[in-house]
């Protein structure tokens, strides 16, 4: 049993701002090595109407394959109740829907108000019948919006509640442009867990201010063991302006491991996995630092 669980989410958010398209074998090799570097969790792709997302298209094929990985629980992000049914029928093990509290990115992102979009979401829990996807309403915007602005904190309380009275299975909070603060951080998952207890799960963040790493460590200290990353911090909502990469996967993991924080992840099988995709997308810009600088001499990962 690992400290805390690492989803790596670079194949949905990565690929999905990117502008260059992965072809779908690059996307099965990269996925492949992701999971022998030891990610156990792997948001795959989203099941969007392929014409608003042409990177997604081939997400049915694609959790397919990760269904053939060892160990690895799939992920895929629906944005209604078509995408959880594609995402049932390819065999997604987990469906993840954005569920804005921003009303002006909800809007943008999927056209219904965050109370449709519980709606939905719970229209999704009730259709799920035995051995089912596990199900999660991620808050996004939860740190603020670069459509509205402030976010209250309020809205976010309030809708974590009604998400957990629709029936999911878990709630992240994520700042899907990269507005966090460790400060804010901390008081708003301590307040969403006052409310909602262990519904309260994860956390994704984006890395746009630099402040990605700041943020997960001061929600590690708030006591959250997921996070969502992305391999040389690809990312973004294409319908949130402004938004760039994830937390840098690479990057986290070396935080954790060399505090001795135990993720399960082999740092140098994320290399060789990230070398993959940087072949498959070369005119991407891809980041991080650990990977330019090196281990440090004598680095010892946790036990
Ligand atoms: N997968 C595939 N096709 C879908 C679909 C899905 N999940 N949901 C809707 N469609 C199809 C409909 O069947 C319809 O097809 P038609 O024109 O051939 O009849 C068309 O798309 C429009 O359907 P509608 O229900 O009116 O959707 P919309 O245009 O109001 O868009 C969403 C709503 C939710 C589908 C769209 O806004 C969306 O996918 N948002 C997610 C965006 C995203 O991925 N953001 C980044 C991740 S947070
Ligand atoms: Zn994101």
């Amino acid at each position: 049993m690992n400290d805390v669980l690492i989803c790596e989410v670079g194949p949905r958010d990565g690929l999905q701002n990117a502008k260059h398209l992965m072809p779908t074998d690059a996307k099965k090799r990269w996925i492949t090595a992701l999971a022998h570097a030891g990610l156990r969790e792997i948001e795959v792709g989203s099941f969007v109407p392929p014409k608003l997302i042409p990177a997604m298209a081939d997400t049915g094929e694609i959790v397919a394959h990760a269904r053939s990985l060892p160990g690895v629980k799939v992920v895929a992000l629906a944005p209604n109740l078509k995408g959880f049914e594609r995402a049932v029928a390819a065999g997604a093990q987990k469906v993840t829907f954005p569920v804005s509290a921003s009303r002006k990115h909800s809007e943008s992102n999927v056209r219904m108000t965050p109370e449709q979009m519980v709606d939905e979401v719970r229209r999704c829990v009730e259709r799920r019948g035995p051995g089912g996807p596990a199900i999660e309403g991620a808050i996004a915007t939860a740190f603020g919006c670069t459509l509205q602005g402030l976010v209250p904190e309020d809205e976010v309380v309030r809708l974590a509640e009604l998400l957990a009275e629709a029936g999911v299975d878990g709630i992240p909070l994520a700042d899907t442009v990269g507005y966090a603060n460790p400060a804010q951080v901390k008081r708003l998952f301590r307040k969403v867990r006052n409310a909602i207890g262990d519904k309260l799960d994860g956390a994704h963040f984006h890395n746009t201010r630099g402040l990605g790493l700041a943020n997960a460590l001061a929600a590690y200290e708030e006591g959250v063991r997921a996070f969502d990353s992305s391999m040389g911090g690809l990312g973004g909502c294409p319908f949130a302006p402004g938004a760039s990469g994830n937390v840098i996967t690479e990057d986290l993991v070396f935080m954790f491991e060399s505090m001795g924080i135990s993720t399960g992840i082999d740092l140098a099988k994320l290399f060789e996995a990230r070398r993959l995709l940087e072949n498959a997308i070369p005119e991407e810009p891809v980041y991080g630092h650990i990977h330019l600088a090196g281990l440090p001499k004598g680095f010892r990962a946790a036990a």
